[in-house]
């Protein structure tokens, strides 16, 4: 393993204040950095590293050798990028432009928490009752086809800021 943990964001604009103080309470020490940190064999602290390119693309990263992956109002961040997330690593990503129904129905992933506003941070971190999410409100097939045909997200019937999903193949 590399002697740090990295983090594939998509991009940077006016939000990234507000994204920081996310990333701070889900990599922070608020519950979810056990998660997160679940494979983590060196004592250094995480590294976030920006990438401004384009993320369907080449963007010159090795394949499983991140532990977390940020899609947040991005587009299906997940599809082109989840080869970078070792397995055992998570998937943070909100329902805005369908990424969170991707990944729900991706089998490469298992939801493993569910962000909610609120808490010292902004945010908190829930695990419990994780069944009771991703049901959307009109009971309708999902596919990936489906997914880029709406182009955004669908409503469901809870509505946290964003959900941490794990890689599990
Ligand atoms: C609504 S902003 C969200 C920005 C940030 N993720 C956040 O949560 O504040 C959408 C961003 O996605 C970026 N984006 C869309 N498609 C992209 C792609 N294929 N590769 C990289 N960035 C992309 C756009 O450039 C834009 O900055």
């Amino acid at each position: 393993m590399r002697p740090s943990t990295e983090t594939l964001w998509a991009n940077q604009d006016q939000h990234q204040g507000d994204r920081l103080r996310l990333f701070a309470a889900v990599s922070g020490l608020n519950g979810v950095d056990e998660i997160v940190s679940r494979n983590k064999t060196y004592r250094q602290s995480h590294l976030v590293e920006f990438i401004a390119d384009d993320y369907r693309g080449e963007v010159g990263l090795a394949e499983q050798d991140f532990d977390l992956l940020v899609s947040l109002y991005a587009g299906f961040v997940s599809e082109h990028c989840t080869r970078y997330l070792r397995v055992g690593g998570h998937l943070l990503v909100n329902a805005s432009h369908g990424d969170a129904a991707m990944a729900s129905i991706d089998r490469r992933y298992r939801l493993a928490a569910v962000i909610k506003s609120g808490g010292p941070n902004g945010y908190r971190v829930d695990v419990r009752d994780l069944d009771a999410y991703l049901i959307p409100n009109q009971p309708q097939a999902l596919t990936a086809d489906r997914l880029h045909q709406l182009g955004r997200g669908i409503g469901y019937t809870k509505s946290p800021f964003a959900y941490l999903f794990e890689r599990i193949s």
